[in-house]
């Protein structure tokens, strides 16, 4: 049995890169693993190791057993080379196992619902309108295009996101630096601790001064219907904040940016989405399957010898699941590299995961892209990239996939 046996090497190193040429795909590896050795042994930056699930079936095996933890001061917790959550200090329940993981995020369930998030819709539209018109201005003005990463991607989640909590939209550009570090696969970790800090001082006087006087928005509901009644101390509180700023930010930036692009690609794809606007929703679903931008994780560590496709994992061990792997895996998704928005199983994927920690912003994400893409192929028929695709800058270094800057023209 695999597991049981004595390596003599250590064990091939996580796979991260996408193969050359290919921005959008993840590491070739991972598909030669699905068929050689769908639960293999793959040694993390710090020498440790842990294992490596690349197949569909166990990765949601995995992900829906809670035996797997995902509390990342569990002993054998997988934390090397992860970023945004290395830290254990107050962290989210992102972090933490039931019971205390089911308790905190049902404070928070009801403001993600799909018919609260629906009625938000509006809302996201009038963002995304408003930033169209800016960038039409200033396309005209520049004649060389924009950065539609600068001028949209990040924009929308992030005002979102920011008006959700009752962050002061002023503050931003603070945030929108200190995730960017936080969530660096390259910056060096005393850059990353202090970006972390900083975000964490931030916050907490952001909480401070709720706590006098809560607004009209999640923070202000959880100050009072948590915190006044002793659910919640300050510190978690502020833990909450980090937790949805830094979820909420950039994964929806990076999934616009890099389904923008694919569009730009793939004309036939997009003017079909002109001619059948009702497509969008599936369209979201398959560019998150395609893309499926959580590059490393999710991570767990098991807490009972549980077996796994014949494997043993062992208690105290740490297990790397591939979500990428499993939304390319042909046995589910066949042709899974090509995008196809009439894909009858899309929504199948796990790019949001699955199982009790499964996103609970992905409502939210899926209107945020069914809007800005849709707004997009209206508005903007001719759009197309200002510069080749290898000078395209890919967040190859990132915990989260997607471009730096996106230069677009039209
Ligand atoms: C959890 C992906 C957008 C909030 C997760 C997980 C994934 C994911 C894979 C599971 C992590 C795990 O199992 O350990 C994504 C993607 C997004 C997105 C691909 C965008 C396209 C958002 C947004 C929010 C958000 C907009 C807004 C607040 C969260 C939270 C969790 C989570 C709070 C933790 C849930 C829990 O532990 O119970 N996300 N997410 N995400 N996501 Fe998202």
């Amino acid at each position: 049995e695999m597991s049981e046996m004595t390596l003599s090497t250590a064990p091939a190193p996580l796979p991260v890169e996408p193969p050359s040429g290919c921005p959008f795909d993840p590491p070739a590896a991972f598909g030669e693993l699905r068929i050689e050795q769908p639960i293999s042994k793959v040694t993390l930056p710090d020498g440790s190791w842990a294992w490596l699930a690349t197949r569909y079936h166990d990765i949601r095996a995995i992900l829906g057993d809670t035996r797997f933890s995902s509390d990342t001061t569990v002993h054998g917790y997988p934390l090397s080379g992860m970023t945004g959550g290395g830290s254990t200090e107050n962290r989210g329940f992102i972090r933490r196992d039931p019971p205390e993981h089911t308790r905190l995020r049902r404070m928070v369930t009801r403001e993600f619902m799909v018919k609260r998030v629906e009625a938000l819709r509006p809302e996201i539209q009038r963002i995304t309108d408003e930033l169209c018109d800016r960038m039409t201005d200033a396309e005209r003005r520049a004649h060389g295009g924009v950065d539609l990463v600068e001028a949209l991607a990040l924009p929308v989640p992030s005002l979102v996101i920011s008006m959700l909590l009752g962050v002061p939209y002023d503050d931003h550009d603070l945030f929108q630096g200190l995730t960017g570090t936080l969530l660096s696969r390259t910056v060096p970790d005393d850059e990353r601790e202090a970006a972390r800090l900083e975000l964490r001082d931030y916050l907490d006087e952001l909480v401070t001064a709720k706590e006098a006087d809560p607004g009209d928005d999640i923070l202000g509901r959880l100050i009072v219907e948590q915190r006044r009644t002793g659910e919640l101390t300050h510190d978690e509180v502020a833990a909450f904040a980090a937790l949805l700023l830094i979820a909420g930010h950039e994964t929806t930036a990076n999934m616009i940016g890099l389904s923008a692009l694919t569009l730009m690609r793939e004309p036939e794809t997009a003017e079909r989405l002109r001619q059948e606007p009702g497509l969008i929703r599936g369209a979201v679903e398959e560019l998150l399957r395609f893309h499926s931008i959580i590059r490393n994780g999710p991570r767990r560590v098991a807490t009972a010898d549980t077996e796994i496709d014949g494997h043993l994992i062992r208690a105290g061990e740490g297990v790397v699941v591939a979500v990428p792997s499993a939304n390319r895996d042909e046995s589910v998704f066949p042709d899974a590299g090509r995008v196809d928005v009439r894909r009858p199983n899309a929504q199948h994927h796990v790019a949001f995961g699955y199982g009790i920690h499964q996103c609970l912003g992905q409502a939210l994400a899926r209107v945020e892209l069914q809007v800005v893409l849709g707004t997009l192929l209206r508005r903007f028929p001719t759009m197309r990239p200002a510069v080749p695709l290898d000078e395209i800058p890919f967040r190859t270094d990132m915990a989260i996939h997607g471009c730096h800057a996106l230069p677009v023209t039209w």
